[in-house]
């Protein structure tokens, strides 16, 4: 009987050990999106040239893996992550060698296949799901990564227009209901209990390795239909949540608005904003430690062709996403370094068309985030609004964090931060003022 006693003590003694630890150090999850790897010129960024930030993370996130066909797990550039090629995965768990209390996971998911339906189908059954782990497992156990975070691709909600040109107000009160009547996933229920199995799952097979599974909750998906939170919240160690993109130019091309607000601005729908996402998550029965705040480090740009009556002032006509940024190799985004060189500065401000300077209009208030306009030309060329995030913002939201005593943040992603020191010659500034602001 004596051992039986020893062994049930030992097993107390670690979990406490492991809940402190856990309770105590606020995360400070980094994203490293591997497609920087391959981007081109200016915009491709290495392991090398994140390492500078590294120091300020507890976490990476190596992103993003997606799945196949048969429900695999796989590298979506086997040629740039794996062994046979350019050894990414490798060398990213390395990087534990130098930064001896760093957590390296395989993020998998995020937006990368934009394909909902397929991971729904990998819910489905439990061969798949077990297709799904078993290849999840083997991935992380050949790499040596710590775990995966689960950016799991539901289905998004519909988009909606905040607001008319009559100045009314469209959006709808109409729940998972889009706005032709139909549901966005008429199947939710089934998938949310699959999910937690799937969840449970995944947690079984990593039990005995102590590997971690962190979930993200993307951009635009309603948490609710989803997520049983008392069902998976202890097979979970944290819930990141993508705090942004509440609106894109991708999918609401006729709107420029703040894409990654704090509160609710006023007349907006209540739900599309960090403060709701979070109180909702506690009430829905997260623990405050295991919510984690993500703040991107991109803006969402949007072009506009009527300056006329803009004071710049959100939300207001657009045309569509801005073209690809020469950095960030993506339409309607930019990333903080091409950000802090468009906004008004001694060599731009006397320039004119696609060069001339963007006005910059903080944010006093603390509740949204910055945003920079400029004026289309008297052709109505040129003509463009963003929302960005810079390190003044960050800063608050990490403050928000502390201040809710919650787990953590997240930088969304390290590549799109100035990691080269360009504005102001200090590296990576905003995961490094989210992180002040945090301890
Ligand atoms: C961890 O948190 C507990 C309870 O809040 C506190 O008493 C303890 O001092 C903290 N330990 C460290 C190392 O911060
Ligand atoms: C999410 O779904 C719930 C119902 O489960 C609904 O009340 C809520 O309005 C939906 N949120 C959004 C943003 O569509």
């Amino acid at each position: 009987m004596w051992w039986k006693i020893a062994v049930v003590s030992c097993l107390l003694i670690g979990a406490s050990q492991i809940t402190e630890t856990a309770e105590n150090d606020s995360k400070v999850v980094c994203y490293y999106d591997s497609r920087a790897f391959v981007r081109e010129g200016l915009g491709k960024v290495t392991l090398a040239d994140i390492e500078p930030g590294l120091g300020q993370c507890t976490h990476l996130v190596i992103g993003f893996a997606s799945i196949n066909e048969q429900k695999r797990v796989v590298s979506l550039n086997p040629l740039r992550d794996l062994d046979h090629g350019n050894r990414l995965y490798r060398e990213a768990t390395f990087l534990r060698s130098k930064f001896p209390k760093l957590k390296v996971l395989l993020g998998i998911g995020y937006d990368v296949s934009g394909d909902p339906e397929k991971w729904l189908q990998m819910l489905e059954t439990s061969t798949a799901r077990i297709a799904f782990i078993n290849s999840a497992y083997d991935l992380i156990k050949t790499y040596a990564f710590d775990g995966i975070d689960l950016a799991f691709e539901f289905p998004k909600i519909k988009v909606k227009k905040q607001r008319g040109s009559v100045g009314s107000f469209f959006y709808s009160i109409k729940k998972a209901v889009g706005a032709a009547g139909k549901p966005v996933d008429a199947k939710f229920e089934e998938h949310r209990e699959e999910f937690t199995s799937l969840i449970r799952e995944l947690k079984n097979s990593f039990r005995h390795d102590g590997y971690l599974l962190s979930f993200t909750l993307n951009p635009n998906v309603n948490s609710s239909l989803y997520l049983d939170v008392p069902q998976i919240i202890n097979n979970i160690d944290w819930v990141n949540i993508a705090a942004f993109d509440v609106q894109t130019p991708l999918r609401n091309k006729e709107e420029a608005d703040y894409a990654a607000p704090l509160y609710k601005p006023s007349e907006r729908n209540p739900e599309l904003n960090i403060d709701f996402q979070v109180t909702d998550l506690l009430a829905r029965g997260v623990p405050t430690s295991k919510i984690v705040v993500g703040i991107p480090t991109f803006a969402r740009a949007w072009k506009i062709e009527d300056g006329a009556t803009s004071t710049g002032v959100p939300p207001l006509k657009a045309d569509g996403p801005t073209d690809e940024g020469i950095e960030s190799k993506q339409e309607g985004l930019f990333s903080y370094k091409e950000v802090c060189g468009m906004l008004t500065n001694p060599q731009n401000k006397d320039l004119k068309g696609e060069r001339g300077p963007v006005r910059k209009v903080g944010d006093p208030s603390k509740r949204f985030t910055p945003y920079g306009f400029r004026l289309p030309d008297k052709d109505g060329k040129f003509g463009l609004w963003m929302a960005y995030e810079d390190p003044d913002s960050a800063g608050n939201k990490a403050a928000y964090v502390r201040g809710k005593n919650l787990g953590g943040v997240s930088i969304m992603d390290l590549t799109y931060d100035d990691f080269r020191g360009t504005c102001t010659g200090d590296k990576f500034p905003i995961l490094k003022s989210a992180k002040y602001r945090l301890m």
